[in-house]
C-alpha cells in the first residue's frame, strides 16, 4: 500500500488497518490458525461463556429490566457472539428481553459475522443512534488496542508529535513537530506528561469512549473492556505488528499485517472517573476468569472428556490464564453508571 505525504502516526495506522479499499481489516479475515493471530474467544469457548454469565448477572443486578441492550465492540470473526448467544439461550427469562448490537467497522468482517450469526435479535451498527431505550451494556475484547493512537515525545518541557514522511521510500522517516499549547494542556490534563520519553495518546479511542459514556449515562448500563495493557505508564512505543503469528516490523507489509498498541488502563480509569462513572479496580484476565468460575466449569466439562480432549481443554486454559501467556498482560476494566457497586469478577 502506498502512503504519501507527511502524516501523523495515528493517520498512518488508520490507513494501514481501516482504509476501506486496501486496509488490513477491510481486505482479509485475520483470525485463527490460517490467519495472523488468535484472540481469547478463539482459544477457548469458556472465555465467552464466562463473559456471558457475567452479563446475565449484571442484568439481574439491575433488577431484570424488560429491555436490555448489549453492544459488542469490534466482534472480529463473530466467535465470541456466537458462543455467548448459545449461553444466553440457557437463560430464557433474560434472552427474551435481549437486543444484541454488533459494532463493526469492517465490511469484510461484518460478512463473516453475518454468516455465523442468524438470530433475529442481532443488529449490525456503525453508530449507537438506534440504541435509545433500556440499559446498554457495552463490551469489547481487544477492541481498544486495535484503535489507532497518536505518539508524542517529551524532552524536558517540550512536546513533539510523531509524523511519518514516506517520501517515496518504503520505510518512512520519523519526524517530530512541536505541538501547540492546547495539545500540551490536553495531555497534561490526562496526566500523560509526568515523564520524558514517548507519550501515547489514544485520541480516536477516547472519541469512541466519549460517545459510549454518554450513552451509558443517559440509558444506564456500563462498559466492560478486556485488552492487553499496563497500569504504570511506560514512556516507550508500545506499537506492535504481527503477521502469520510472528512479529512483523511496523513498516513492513503495510495493509497486510496487524498493528496494535498496549492499552493504558489507568488513563481509561481516570477518564471514566472524570465523567462521574463508577469504576471497579482493574484486574487481570486470569483473576476475572477464575473469579467467574472458569476452572470449576472446566472440571465439570472434563468429566465427560477423553484424555486427549481434556489435555486440549487445559492447554487452552493455560494460555488464557497463565502469567506467562495472556493471564496477566490482559486486563479487565468495568465502568458503569450505578453508584451501588457491581463487583462480580473483580473481588
Ligand atoms: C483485534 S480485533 C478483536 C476481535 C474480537 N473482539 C476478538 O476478540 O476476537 C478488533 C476488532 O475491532 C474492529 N474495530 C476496530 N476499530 C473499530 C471501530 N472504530 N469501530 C468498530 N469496529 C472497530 C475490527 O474491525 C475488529 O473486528
Amino acid at each position: 500500500m502506498r502512503v504519501s505525504k507527511l502524516i501523523p502516526i495515528d493517520k498512518f495506522i488508520d490507513k494501514a488497518l481501516y482504509d476501506n479499499k486496501k486496509g488490513y481489516y477491510f481486505t482479509k479475515n485475520p483470525f485463527g490458525k490460517n490467519g495472523d493471530f488468535v484472540t481469547s474467544p478463539l482459544i477457548s469457548p469458556l472465555f465467552s461463556e464466562m463473559i456471558a454469565i457475567w452479563i446475565v448477572s449484571f442484568w439481574d443486578d439491575l433488577g431484570c429490566p424488560k429491555k436490555f441492550n448489549i453492544i459488542e465492540l469490534g466482534p472480529g470473526n463473530g466467535e465470541q457472539c456466537k458462543i455467548m448467544i448459545k449461553t444466553f439461550k440457557k437463560f430464557p427469562n433474560f434472552y427474551k428481553y435481549l437486543n444484541i448490537f454488533l459494532y463493526e467497522k469492517s465490511s469484510v468482517l461484518e460478512k463473516v459475522q453475518r454468516n455465523k450469526i442468524k438470530e433475529q435479535n442481532v443488529t449490525w451498527i456503525k453508530n449507537f443512534n438506534k440504541i435509545n431505550a433500556g440499559p446498554a451494556l457495552f463490551f469489547g475484547n481487544e477492541f481498544f488496542d486495535a484503535i489507532p493512537i497518536k505518539q508524542f515525545k517529551k524532552i524536558k518541557k517540550n512536546v513533539y508529535e510523531k509524523y511519518l514522511n514516506f517520501d517515496n521510500r518504503s520505510s518512512p522517516k520519523e519526524i517530530f513537530r512541536k505541538v501547540s499549547k492546547k495539545t500540551i494542556s490536553k495531555l497534561k490534563k490526562l496526566n500523560l506528561l509526568k515523564k520524558n520519553g514517548i507519550i501515547e495518546y489514544p485520541a480516536q479511542g477516547l472519541r469512541e469512549l466519549e460517545i459510549i459514556t454518554r450513552k451509558i449515562k443517559s440509558l444506564n448500563g456500563g462498559l466492560l473492556l478486556i485488552d492487553y495493557g499496563y497500569l504504570k505508564q511506560l514512556n516507550i512505543s508500545t506499537l506492535q505488528s504481527v503477521k502469520l503469528h510472528k512479529k512483523n516490523k511496523i513498516f513492513n507489509n503495510i495493509g497486510k499485517a496487524d498493528i496494535t498498541s498496549l492499552v493504558n488502563f489507568n488513563l481509561l480509569k481516570d477518564y471514566f472517573k472524570k465523567r462521574n462513572l463508577t469504576v471497579n479496580k482493574i484486574v487481570s484476565q486470569s483473576f476475572f476468569l477464575k473469579k467467574m468460575g472458569i476452572l470449576e466449569r472446566a472440571e465439570i466439562l472434563s468429566k465427560k472428556m477423553s484424555f486427549k480432549e481434556k489435555s486440549d481443554l487445559y492447554f487452552r486454559l493455560e494460555r488464557l490464564l497463565s502469567h506467562n501467556y495472556m493471564g496477566n498482560l490482559f486486563k479487565v476494566i468495568f465502568t458503569y453508571k450505578k453508584k451501588k457497586k457491581f463487583l462480580l469478577g473483580f473481588i
